[in-house]
């Protein structure tokens, strides 16, 4: 099977990982896919900020989980601490996609996370995107915490992504061929 086909189709989110760090050459690889991504109108007005510093990783993860407290989502709190408390999963590194925005920049946004999480796949990584940070950066510590993850002015939140070693296994999901419209 073609190879770029069987890595789409061998990928699933990943919710658990080792302690095993990546190597520079994989962190280049990942740099490169992010950086290959298309965007409308070649305008390239996101950065993708490399989370691999373990007290930041440890802030990103309890600010999630703070976010959604102080937002009141107790029931959802409750359920996240139940499954161990991390939002993402102890992943040795996390890559913020931020944007200007503009129109298309969060399918700009999509189309780059893809790409990662593909590259991670081939290297023999695993993946999760985030979407559930995005309370933390619109919330009460959100100047405070785009001020600690480095983001440039005028740019914001669109999605994130953890990567690392897998420490569990899951299939990928369902395909359902119906979804497919033929005109
Ligand atoms: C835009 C987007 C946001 C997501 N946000 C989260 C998240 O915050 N936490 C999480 O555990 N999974 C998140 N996911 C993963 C989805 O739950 C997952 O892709 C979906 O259940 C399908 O499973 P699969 O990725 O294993 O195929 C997100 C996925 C997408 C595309």
């Amino acid at each position: 099977m073609n190879e770029v086909l069987k890595t789409m189709l061998e990928r699933s989110s990943i919710r658990a990982y080792t302690e095993e760090k990546l190597t520079n050459e994989e962190l280049e690889s990942l740099k490169a896919a992010a950086l290959s991504a298309p965007t409308a109108m070649n305008r390239q007005d996101q950065r993708f900020i490399f989370v691999t510093d373990d007290e930041k990783l440890k802030l990103f993860d309890e600010s999630v989980l703070r976010e959604i407290v102080e937002s009141g989502n107790l029931d959802f709190a409750e359920r996240i601490r139940s499954r161990g408390g991390s939002t993402t999963y102890h992943a040795p590194l996390i890559v913020i996609i931020v944007s200007k925005p503009a129109h298309f920049s969060r399918v700009d946004a999509g189309i780059a996370v893809e790409n990662i999480a593909l590259c991670a796949k081939s290297l023999g990584l695993d993946s999760v995107i985030l979407g559930m940070p995005e309370g933390m950066f619109r919330g009460a510590h959100a100047e405070e915490l785009m001020r600690e993850f480095r983001f440039p002015d005028g740019f914001e939140f669109s999605i994130a992504i953890g990567v690392g070693h897998r420490a569990m296994d899951k299939a990928p999901h369902e395909t359902d061929p119906k979804h497919i419209i033929t005109v």
